[in-house]
């Protein structure tokens, strides 16, 4: 298929016309024969969005999502490139693993699928997963993550730095302290724990595991990525690490830069989530410190639950939410429209950063002559209210249901095919 978009606004401001065949941007000069014309006056283009936190759930738990399933989640929310989270079951952690994983992105796929190996086997934290098996493997492993568990014993870490400094690999850390958020924490530490009577989660369980991480990212010369960053504290030790040339980069999830505890209020389990939403004064930090580039990218932490793991007390309920779909309506409503950022940014904090963070090579890349066709085509000024029920993903723990959010995907495009249209 050809396409030809016309009268786009780029990130920039300049408006051009793009021209797209067999995969990759083209000379509009050259367009003839059969091409789709698109009218995308009044629309800008982003490149396509790249998600370095996504939960897939397949294989193992294809009930409450599947390859398929949520790779046309991303597709919908303007995703070309999803990094697929490691704790499936089985564990991603071998390179047959991994590379099931690819192949089954490859085939089913609505947007590339880069898997993400495990850190420790059977993501228990005692052993090394195989590395250095799955780096050469098909997959190409380069972002290793035990996420949904710390790396907690700071040996394992330092070893686990260690071995992909070999070829400059990343470990991604859920950073939990397990015993400073032990015991059912499940709601940040606040007037808010105790006035609901739930077991509370201080900010300091996830800033000391950054603060050690960072030391032992300098002390092996490794390149360290901080998910899901949630409190003032760990802003604080980034912002510090970044100042001394530490080799680290960090995430925001949409959820912490527009959701606050209070939303824990009538125990509905849609709004557990590790780590917990936490108060004002951190989602200020987060938002300040993805702007000024603290933190580099947002990434959405999408964890599909079936009701059979959600409908509990709300301590016992898994934890986690849905976020592809809403992803860029919210750091537009948080970030863009108060103008704490501009267009440009916000391409760089979803799509080139990430790109780079994750060592895709083929994502996050500028729209030009010769580049892969992967794109997104917004409408800036769309507004709508959410409905889980008509999200493309086969969860419905979707945050936002209810919630009037800019509604700006029209259509994208990866390598040159549309995976979705309205
Ligand atoms: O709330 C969460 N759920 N946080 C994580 O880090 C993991 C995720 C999951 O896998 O459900």
């Amino acid at each position: 298929m050809k396409y030809l978009i016309s009268d786009v606004q780029l990130v920039s401001g300049e408006h051009t016309d793009l021209f797209v065949a067999e995969g990759s941007f083209r000379d509009p000069a050259d367009a003839s024969g059969d091409v789709t014309r698109i009218d995308a006056s009044g629309l800008i283009a982003l490149p396509g969005l790249v998600d370095l936190h996504t939960h897939l759930r397949e294989p193992g738990r294809e009930d409450a999502e599947t390859i398929a399933s949520g790779t046309k989640a991303a597709a919908r929310g303007g995703y070309t490139c999803v990094h697929a989270m490691a704790n499936t079951d089985p564990v991603a952690d071998t390179a047959e693993a991994v590379e099931h994983v690819l192949e089954v992105g490859l085939a089913e796929g609505s947007a590339q699928v880069v898997p993400v190996g495990a850190v420790s086997k059977g993501l228990e934290g005692q052993e090394l997963a195989e590395l250095g098996l799955m780096a050469r493997s098909k997959a190409r492993t380069r972002f290793f993550s035990d996420d949904g568990k710390c790396v907690a014993d700071s040996l394992l870490m330092r070893r686990a730095l260690s071995y992909v400094t070999a070829f400059d690999g990343v470990i991604a850390q859920h950073s939990q302290d397990p015993r400073l958020a032990g015991a059912g924490a499940c709601c940040h530490e606040s007037e808010w724990s105790g006035r609901l009577g739930l077991p509370g989660w201080p900010a300091q369980a996830e800033s000391v595991i950054v603060a050690r991480d960072v030391q032992l990212a300098e002390l092996t010369g490794a390149r360290l990525h901080v998910c899901h960053v949630s409190t003032a504290e760990s802003v604080e030790v980034i912002r510090w690490a970044k100042k001394r040339g530490i080799r680290v980069t960090a995430e925001a999830t949409p959820h912490h830069l527009y959701l606050d505890v209070s939303n824990v209020e009538g125990y509905d389990t849609t709004y557990k989530v590790n780590p917990p939403l936490a108060t004002n004064e951190h989602i200020e930090a987060v938002r300040e410190a993805l702007a000024d580039g603290t933190i580099d990218a947002v990434a959405t932490d999408h964890a599909p639950h079936n009701p059979q793991d959600k409908d509990h007390p709300f301590d016992v309920a898994l934890p986690g939410m849905l976020g592809l779909e809403q992803s860029l309506a919210v750091v537009m409503e948080t970030m863009l429209n108060p103008g704490r950022i501009t267009w440009e940014t916000l391409a760089e904090r979803m799509s080139y950063a990430p790109a780079r963070i994750g060592q895709v090579a083929n994502q996050g890349r500028a729209l030009a002559v010769g580049e892969p066709a992967n794109l997104v085509l917004v409408d800036p000024s769309a507004r709508a209210t959410v409905d889980k029920n008509a999200s493309l993903s086969r969860s419905r723990n979707n945050p936002y249901h209810g919630r009037e959010l800019p509604d700006p995907v029209v259509l994208t495009m990866w390598a040159g095919d549309v995976t979705y249209g309205r």
